[in-house]
């Protein structure tokens, strides 16, 4: 980790403006607050990425929120495959730190699978090849300069998750930021399918054709694999073909738009 903040460190002695990606489903989890050593002197954007997947109400609260935070300069509702969107981030670096054409040097930071790779492709606008999440790629380091005049570092600034409580890397684990091995399926699957119908109960009886109302999170699941048709041979039911349909539906965005971390009341 140390070593991540100093290769960062050394990223950022050249650059004007930090984009900050953060997954607008899970704004708490996806954020590492050491980012706030690295943007000091920095203008510093937010992008609340993969907006396309979260709940709209929440994420204007978080973008309230986040704009309310010392130093932060911009915060972006952002689907990172929308052209418009593009569009408003160049605008909006370009607003924030005026300069000549190919003057101005932007570097993306945060932690895997946020979106980093794609944001950037999105600003070069062509398929660039996939963007590792092994830190220290130091070497052969370059610079991208976009159609639009901004010159990008080629590679990424990435932190890690800060896990100060068990919750953050179940919620990482809900989409897909974090692999199976580590908590098992099974749990990951039961903790979502129990938020899921606290919080949004009337989208996992639309996904599911079922009613949620006055039953258990395991009586939940029966009725998702008998409406689903999950079976074993033999006909019981196939519980392990139901946890990975619900934390695929889920990361994929097929139950809906759902924010997990909850804006705090401002
Ligand atoms: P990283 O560099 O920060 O590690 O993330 P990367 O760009 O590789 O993106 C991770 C996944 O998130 C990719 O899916 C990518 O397509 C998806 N993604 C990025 N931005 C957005 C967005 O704004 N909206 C949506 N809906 N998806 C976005 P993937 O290749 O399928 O990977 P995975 O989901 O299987 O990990």
């Amino acid at each position: 980790m140390a070593k991540a903040g100093r290769q960062i460190r050394e990223k950022l002695k050249l650059i004007d403006t930090v984009i900050e990606v953060i997954d607008a489903r899970v704004p708490v989890a996806s954020r590492n607050p050491d980012i706030a050593q690295y943007t000091a002197f920095k203008r510093h954007i937010i992008l609340l990425n993969k907006a396309d997947l979260a709940d709209p109400v929440q994420s204007e609260r978080w973008k309230a929120y986040f704009e309310q935070e010392e130093g932060v300069d911009a915060v972006l509702l952002f689907n990172a495959f929308d052209l418009k969107d593009k569009k408003k981030l160049v605008e909006t670096i370009w607003k924030h730190n005026p300069k000549e054409k190919n003057q101005l040097k932007c570097l993306l930071c945060g932690i895997p699978n946020v979106g980093k790779s794609t944001v950037i492709n999105a600003l070069i606008g062509k398929k660039k090849t996939q963007i590792g999440n092994k830190p220290g790629v130091t070497k052969g380091q370059q610079w991208l300069t976009t159609p639009d005049g901004l010159m990008l570092l080629d590679t990424p600034g990435i932190l890690w998750p800060k896990f100060e409580d068990e919750t953050i890397g179940i919620h990482l684990a809900w989409i897909g930021s974090i692999k199976d091995t580590i908590f098992e399926k099974e749990n990951i699957a039961g903790d979502l399918m129990k938020f899921l119908v606290a919080r949004y109960p009337e989208l996992v009886e639309a996904q599911y054709n079922i009613t949620t109302n006055g039953r258990t999170v395991p009586e939940v699941f029966d009725a998702m694999a008998i409406s689903r048709g999950l079976l074993l041979r033999g006909g019981d039911l196939d519980y392990y073909r139901a946890c990975e349909m619900l934390l695929g539906d889920f990361k994929n965005g097929r139950i809906g738009r759902i924010t997990i971390d909850e804006c705090p009341e401002a």
